[in-house]
């Protein structure tokens, strides 16, 4: 049984960062990482058999190399001859840096299994959407999310329920689409900077302290994992042979905002992924303040509040 289906995913914010590859060809992460399923912003993705494949993102088709390996793996998975076409929309602009490429790869993945009338499970749902983009496995489920070193699939720690007052405000500080694409910047980082090796150490560690963290849901020492986190990703990136920079004059302005809000005793830790956006942690009461002293700063800043959020959600079709 196969018909049209409508998906809905949310993207997953790495609290401590995948970046750089085990296995290219496979797609395999070379370090762990914690995500956090985003509520609030999401990818919707309506998929149907077609003659060829096919994927218009934001009413512009896609170019159809970054996904012919995607699909052949869905078939292959679902054993089907099946060819899709996905239109997908973001409610988020595309450039806000939130990960758009996990919630894509996330509703593409269960939008292909549940138009060819397969009904793959959690964990099998998150090695097909792995296989498109490593920070989508994780995006297929809600809450609290670990992708392990080296792993085919992730898996959830906790539901979105597990700490509601957490908060998530992505201040858009650029709408330029970004010039590096990550999996280019990683490669990068993997054959030219002399810190890698460092960072795949390091981040084990930090994944360590950060799910301590999470555990007694203890927003200071897990926000400074976050920092670290972001901060070694970022040291290595730009140690690399050509040095690769992402950040913005306003990416600092909202790092130091961010120290000068801590100083004041109000909780905000950032972090930063493939681009100039800067997403802030910090708790639901401390979110207006947060917000109100960011644009006292930048007045033109866009922002957008996330709380932690479900898993791909389908919508419409899809009966088998
Ligand atoms: O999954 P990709 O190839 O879009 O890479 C994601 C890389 C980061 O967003 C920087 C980190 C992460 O774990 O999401």
């Amino acid at each position: 049984m196969s018909s049209a289906v409508r998906v809905r995913a949310s993207p997953s914010l790495a609290l401590i960062k995948y970046w750089g590859k085990r296995d290219e060809r496979r797609n395999l992460p070379a370090t762990p990482s914690l995500g956090l399923t985003l509520a609030g912003v999401y990818t919707e993705t309506r998929v149907e058999p077609a003659e060829e494949d096919r994927v218009i993102l934001d009413g512009r088709e896609q170019d159809r190399e970054r996904f012919a390996g995607f699909f052949d793996a869905v078939r292959r998975r679902l054993r089907t001859r099946m060819r899709f076409q996905a239109e997908s929309r973001n409610s988020f602009p595309t450039a806000a840096g939130l990960a758009s490429s996990s919630s894509g790869f996330a509703a593409l993945a269960v939008g292909c299994a549940r138009a060819a009338g397969c009904a793959l499970d959690a964990r099998e749902l998150s090695v097909l959407a792995r296989i498109g983009s490593a920070s989508a496995a994780r995006a297929v489920y809600g809450g609290f999310t670990l992708l392990a070193a080296g792993a085919r699939a992730a898996r959830q720690l906790h539901s979105e329920d597990y700490w509601p007052k957490l908060r998530v405000l992505a201040a858009v500080v650029s709408t330029e689409a970004k010039l590096l694409a990550s999996r280019e910047a990683m490669r990068t980082t993997r054959s030219a900077s002399p810190f890698y090796r460092a960072w795949l150490a390091d981040s084990r560690h930090l994944l360590a302290r950060a799910l301590q963290a999470l555990e007694r849901r203890d927003i200071e020492e897990l926000g400074h994992a976050v920092r670290l986190s972001y901060s070694r990703m970022h040291a290595a990136l730009l140690a690399s042979e050509p040095p690769a920079l992402y950040w913005l004059a306003a990416t600092v302005s909202v790092i130091r905002e961010c120290a000068s809000l801590r100083a004041r005793g109000i909780g905000a830790w950032e972090t930063i992924d493939a681009g100039p956006q800067v997403k802030i942690l910090c708790l639901q009461e401390d979110a207006p303040a947060v917000r109100r002293s960011l644009m006292e700063m930048m007045p033109d800043l866009s922002m957008i509040e996330c709380r932690p959020g479900p898993g791909p959600q389908l919508i419409e079709g899809g009966k088998g």
